[in-house]
């Protein structure tokens, strides 16, 4: 997502999430001063906040990986428009943006696509990831070389996606609306590449990737029809026009990242979903939003791309004007955006499979899921990051054990929902958010368990969570259990804000919290809590366990992150598109891809992509010597007049043309496991 901080308040074309917590719940900084006192905190700077809270949850040594863990060089920081990696690897470019599913050369190129074109061919926007092994039984074992290949499509660049935008002078936002209306068959190609794309891939005899025809092969996209489940499910708060029982919905929007079940499905995250509705209610000449609306930032002005006002008001685009426009819910569309903002759950080895909405995980803006180990006979545990400006980490633990004989998705639908409280001591607590429990009750404004999660967030203030600085994704390291989560940056946080866990006002940098649950049990309620990076330029960095970082490991804005079975943990940056190569974020180039061994703080540069973009998705092969990276919207950073001008600043993939997000595929010369 475009992390744009230059524009204040919030800049919705270029996708930034409204910062919409205004509840006074403290900051770690209140805590902090409280506890330790605000010179003890701050005197010294940076340095002396971290002190003691980083590398205290303390990580065991490695298992011993098949050669050196991390056995590359770095690769230098790069402001050039290509892909740069190690010395010995290759890279392959795969399904780019347009890349029809069925296998074949496409018609033609992505401008001139039609949207019955586009709704049968790879989406925008590539972000999480997961390659399934073709075989179907397990998530991590089984082919390396033919797999189900499940891609999330986040946005779009709609100046990138029309034939008609040639010429003009458009920036990475909305198109221009003629008349007040706009084409239904461009707005129905901005929805159709929007979701997920299921398609099989597999290695030929000279080592290439491709895409092979497969009745799975399949497109999940902003009009497809899904269901609701769990606790929402036929709630008066998601009944509508076109679903008066509350039980359905069309589409998924704004697909970040992702996760992987235990029993083989891919979960995809609703992130920045907000923005593609508008309410226009108005009272007393202001506007009036229900709360369901107002914390998320439901816009009540413009949407992000205009959908509703597509020429001729069919039903398929009215629905994105959330306004109170019929006599009741049941006779408009007040009530669609309350069915976004959840964890949407996929089978991709069941082409026939409806997408189901899981409400027991909560409605926020759902940057990915990431699950503890499952064990036999005890509960399932996903956590999940808000990722907005001073926004919560949740996680869900599951009512009924996990059996790997039955598990399925019915696991994600009762259970509780918890929100993180980062104590100033290194401890941290998850408090329950039920209805009736603390003061989530009818008294309150909570009448259910369906209004607790419709309102996940007004929750999440009340029982008093720990404002962060931006929860990205999060990973478990398979061989302590500890949980990671991505902080990636906070602008807006003030000095009087700034805390052991969020050590710095006007972050521009981001850092990398972990946890250790108590008793190393996943579904428990208290936890351990330290720094295991503060990103940033040399001199005001660290890494836990090791040396400041240096010109071969510095990064900006973490985001991405992920485990492979090894241990090693790939981290991905997404520097903003106002900020690259530009200002403080100047020295860190494009945004690039990086390795860590948590067990010894060692760290290095393994990839650096094209302009523009942002490194976002890594997935291996079970035998690790195959990764598929996805680098999303290169070129994004052209500038409006350079684009009339027909001068893109980036051509990744092709060379010529409009730059496409696309998936890569890196493998080792010598045929080794990446990283090594
Ligand atoms: Fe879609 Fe928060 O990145
Ligand atoms: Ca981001
Ligand atoms: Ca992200």
């Amino acid at each position: 997502m475009p992390d744009d901080i230059r524009h204040l308040p919030y800049d919705l074309e270029a996708g930034d999430e409204i910062p919409s917590n205004t509840s006074p719940n403290p900051t770690f900084a209140e805590i902090a001063e409280t506890r330790l006192g605000r010179r003890g905190m701050l005197m010294g700077g940076l340095a002396t906040a971290i002190t003691g809270f980083i590398g205290t949850t303390g990580a065991r040594p490695a298992a011993a990986a098949r050669g050196p863990m991390i056995g590359f060089r770095s690769v230098p920081i790069s402001p050039n428009d290509t892909v740069v990696v190690p010395e010995g690897y290759s890279v392959q470019v795969l399904i780019p943006h347009g890349t029809p599913l069925d296998g074949r050369p496409a018609a033609r190129n992505l401008p001139e696509m039609t949207a019955a074109e586009q709704e049968q061919a790879i989406g925008a926007h590539h972000d999480g990831m997961h390659f399934f092994p073709i075989e179907g039984r397990e998530p991590d074992q089984g082919s390396s070389t033919d797999g189900l290949l499940v891609v999330n499509h986040e946005y779009i660049e709609p100046r990138f996606l029309h034939a008609r935008a040639a010429g003009q002078s458009i920036g990475n936002g909305r198109m221009p609306v003629v008349d007040n209306a706009r084409d239904p068959d461009e707005v129905r190609k901005e929805i159709f590449a929007h979701g997920v794309s299921v398609v099989r891939i597999a290695r030929q005899a000279n080592g290439q990737w491709t895409v092979v025809a497969d009745p799975r092969n399949r497109r999940i996209h902003g009009a497809t029809p899904m269901a609701i489940s769990g606790p929402v499910r036929g709630h008066a708060l998601v009944r509508t026009k076109y679903s008066p029982d509350g039980t359905r919905v069309r589409g998924t929007l704004n697909n970040c990242a992702h996760g992987v079940t235990p029993w083989n499905t891919y979960l995809t995250a609703e992130e920045n979903w907000a923005g593609y509705f508008r309410n226009l209610d108005r009272a007393e000449g202001q506007p009036r939003l229900p709360r369901e609306h107002a914390r998320y930032g439901v816009p009540n002005a413009q949407a992000r791309y205009n959908w509703d006002q597509a020429a001729g008001g069919a039903d398929e685009f009215a629905r994105f004007n959330v306004s109170s426009t019929g006599p009741d819910a049941t006779q408009d569309y007040r009530n669609e955006v309350n069915a976004f903002g959840w964890i949407v759950e996929i089978d991709p080895f069941d082409a026939n499979a409806v997408p189901v909405k899981r409400t027991a995980l909560g409605r926020f803006a759902h940057e990915g899921v990431v699950f503890g180990p499952a064990r036999e006979g005890r509960p399932v545990v996903a956590y999940s990051g808000d990722d907005s400006v001073f926004e919560y980490i949740y996680k869900f633990v599951s009512a009924r054990p996990f059996n790997r004989a039955t598990a399925s998705g019915a696991l994600l639908d009762e259970g509780t929902l918890y929100v993180a409280k980062f104590n100033a001591d290194g401890t941290g607590e998850w408090l329950p958010l039920v209805h009736g429990q603390g003061p989530l009750t009818a008294a309150n404004g909570f009448a259910d368990q369906g209004e607790v999660l419709v309102n996940t967030r007004l929750a999440a203030d009340a029982v008093g969570a720990t404002k962060m600085d931006r929860p990205e994704w999060g990973a478990v390291d398979p061989r302590d259990g500890q949980v990671y989560f991505t902080l990636t940056n906070n602008s807006r946080r003030t000095e009087a804000q700034v805390d052991p866990a969020n050590p710095r006002a006007r972050n521009q940098f981001g850092q990398i919290i972990r946890w250790r649950e108590a008793g190393d049990d996943h579904a428990a309620t208290r936890f351990t809590w330290d720094l295991f990076l503060i990103a940033g330029p040399e001199g005001d960095s660290r890494i836990a366990g090791n040396a400041p970082v240096n010109a071969d490991n510095m990064l900006a804005c973490p985001d991405g992150l992920w485990f492979d079975a090894d241990g090693r943990m790939w981290i991905q940056t997404d520097i903003g598109e106002s900020e690259q190569l530009r200002g403080a974020l100047a020295p860190f180039g494009n945004n690039a891809m990086l390795v860590a061994n948590p067990a010894t703080g060692e760290m290095r540069r393994f990839l650096t992509g094209p302009i523009g973009q942002e490194v976002t998705g890594v997935i291996t092969t079970p035998d690790r010597r195959t990764m598929f990276v996805n680098l999303q919207h290169p070129g994004a950073t052209t500038p409006a007049a350079e684009w009339a001008a027909g001068r893109p600043n980036s051509r990744f993939p092709n060379g010529d043309g409009v730059p496409l997000s696309a998936t890569l595929v890196i493998t080792k010369n010598d045929g080794g496991i990446i990283g090594t």
